[in-house]
């Protein structure tokens, strides 16, 4: 199913707090191939747009930043944590539920998702990609030979999430976490464009009563024996 001279993808699709990031990390750096985490150029088009006093409604400005915006992720991932917006270090900025919930509204517009679809499918390079997101294995990389599903209960997600900001120790109660989380669930799975689904073909895990570790484990299986 590996599509010719394409290096190989695993996609890892889901919501917010499933455990997408860590586990797609994880995959990447054992294996030894790039890393996307796709929710990290929605931020920095969130926060880019926010920075140059653009709202969710003006679309074409959207596209346009969308195009122009000057991004980079030096280190490899998301725990190592390192986004560049215009050359300046904005890694924690864009990790504010608010930007997450910014990035959100901007992703639920066709026009912008079209707009990053190029800069996401240059991740695609040898010897293989673990993509992060939501529409990975869907529309940016649907001809993936593996992909995967993380979900989880969206408290156990709540609780995650919380474990996360307080160690690095940002306040936040989780009750409101839970909220937010509720409402960006449903705005990503209820937009038109590229809604937040499983892929056909996608391996659905639920990894609300798994570890990290096992999650990885079962991930880095399917892979070696599907490359
Ligand atoms: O994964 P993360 O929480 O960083 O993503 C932030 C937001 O960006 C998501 O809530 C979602 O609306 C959007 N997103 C998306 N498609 C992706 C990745 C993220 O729509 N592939």
């Amino acid at each position: 199913m590996t599509s010719v001279n394409k290096p190989p993808v695993v996609t890892i699709d889901g919501p917010g707090g499933a455990g997408k990031g860590t586990v797609a990390q994880a995959v990447a750096a054992q294996l030894g191939w790039h890393f996307l985490d796709s929710g990290a150029i929605y931020r920095l088009l969130a926060l880019s747009a926010q920075r140059a006093g653009i709202d969710a409604s003006q679309t074409q400005q959207l596209v346009a930043l969308a195009q122009a915006m000057n991004i980079q992720f030096p280190a490899v991932g998301k725990q190592a944590g390192q986004a560049l917006l215009d050359g300046e270090e904005v890694s924690e900025d864009i990790r504010s539920e608010q930007c997450g919930q910014f990035a959100s509204e901007l992703a639920a517009q066709a026009p912008v998702r079209q707009a990053l679809l190029d800069r996401q499918r240059q991740f695609r390079k040898a010897p293989g990609l673990v993509a992060d997101g939501r529409d990975m294995g869907t529309v940016v990389f649907a001809d993936a030979p593996l992909k995967f599903f993380l979900t989880a209960s969206v408290e156990e997600r709540a609780r995650r999430r919380h474990n996360q900001l307080m160690q690095k120790g940002i306040s936040a109660t989780l009750g409101d976490l839970l909220k937010e989380l509720k409402a960006r669930d449903k705005r990503d799975s209820e937009r038109t464009a590229a809604p937040l689904v499983p892929a056909e073909d996608a391996i659905t895990v639920d990894t609300t009563d798994l570890s990290a570790e096992a999650v990885i484990e079962k991930v880095l299986k399917a892979a070696t024996d599907c490359v």
